[in-house]
């Protein structure tokens, strides 16, 4: 895991938003500590409940101890069988489930996130869950968190550097209006837009990675920029595109 490390300075001073005192009025979003959590929220009366990453409780704290399935079509499409301890760069990290996922599955994972906000939530949730003793182990010796941009960050690796795979997960524009978005994901994509630029994500990691590029796509979806992967692993409701390199 040489060159791989996590966030250093404090999230405040990284994202440079203004603090505001209980008292004062925010419109739009707004991050803030709740107990012993950060979480975003958006103001106003009508507004869902905070987003914050939680990698310990619920559905995905379960799947992270017992879903360890090397035949699931994540593992599938990353060629887990046979290959331990791959370095895999998620360059899309957001909340940071997949790469969890694929941490858990036994891969060096680092992630990247360009967004501060997102970045924070994201360090603060891996935070949390060290501490705990069954992910505490696997967070300290697999998982670093950088923000950055991925194409520049790509672009830039010696080729000691470079990881077996690339993972890419951008945003997927809804397919109607009436699409049933989760809470988080029209969250996130108020705030972050659409990831205009993931034809050149693509192209920087197919350039990087020493083995495949994984991109996930819902499942009938055509393939990112219309380039055909040379293979796909198929879920339910997704699909991974394989592009071997
Ligand atoms: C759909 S979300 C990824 C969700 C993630 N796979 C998970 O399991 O939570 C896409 C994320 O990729 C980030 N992103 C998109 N393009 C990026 C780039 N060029 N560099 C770094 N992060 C990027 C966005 O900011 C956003 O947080």
């Amino acid at each position: 895991m040489q060159g791989f490390f996590y966030l250093s300075s404090s999230p405040v001073e990284r994202i440079n938003l203004p603090l505001i005192r209980p008292t004062e009025q925010a419109r739009g979003y707004q991050l803030r500590y709740n107990e012993d959590r950060l979480e975003l929220m958006k103001t106003g009366s009508n507004a869902p409940g905070p987003i914050y990453c939680d990698f310990v409780t619920g559905k995905m704290g379960y799947r992270l101890v017992h879903g360890r399935n090397k035949n699931q079509p994540l593992a599938r499409a990353l060629g887990l069988k046979g290959n331990p301890d791959l370095k895999v760069i998620d360059a899309t990290a957001g909340m940071g489930r997949d790469a969890m996922m694929l941490a858990s599955l036994g891969c060096f994972v680092l992630m990247l996130e360009r967004s501060a906000i997102i970045a924070a939530l994201l360090e603060d949730g891996l935070k949390r869950a060290a501490k705990t003793t069954a992910l505490g182990p696997l967070i300290n010796k697999r998982v670093r968190l950088t923000h950055t941009d991925s194409i520049a960050y790509l672009s830039k690796l010696s080729q000691q550097e470079r990881p077996d795979v690339v993972y890419l997960d951008p945003m997927y524009p809804p397919r109607t209006k009436s699409a049933k978005v989760k809470k988080e994901m029209l969250m996130l994509r108020e705030l972050l837009g659409n990831d205009n630029d993931a034809v050149a994500l693509l192209q920087a990691a197919l350039n990087c990675a020493n083995n495949r590029v994984v991109v996930k796509r819902p499942r009938f979806a055509e393939p990112l920029a219309d380039v055909p992967p040379t293979r796909s692993a198929h879920g339910k409701t997704t699909r991974y595109d394989i592009y071997t390199t």
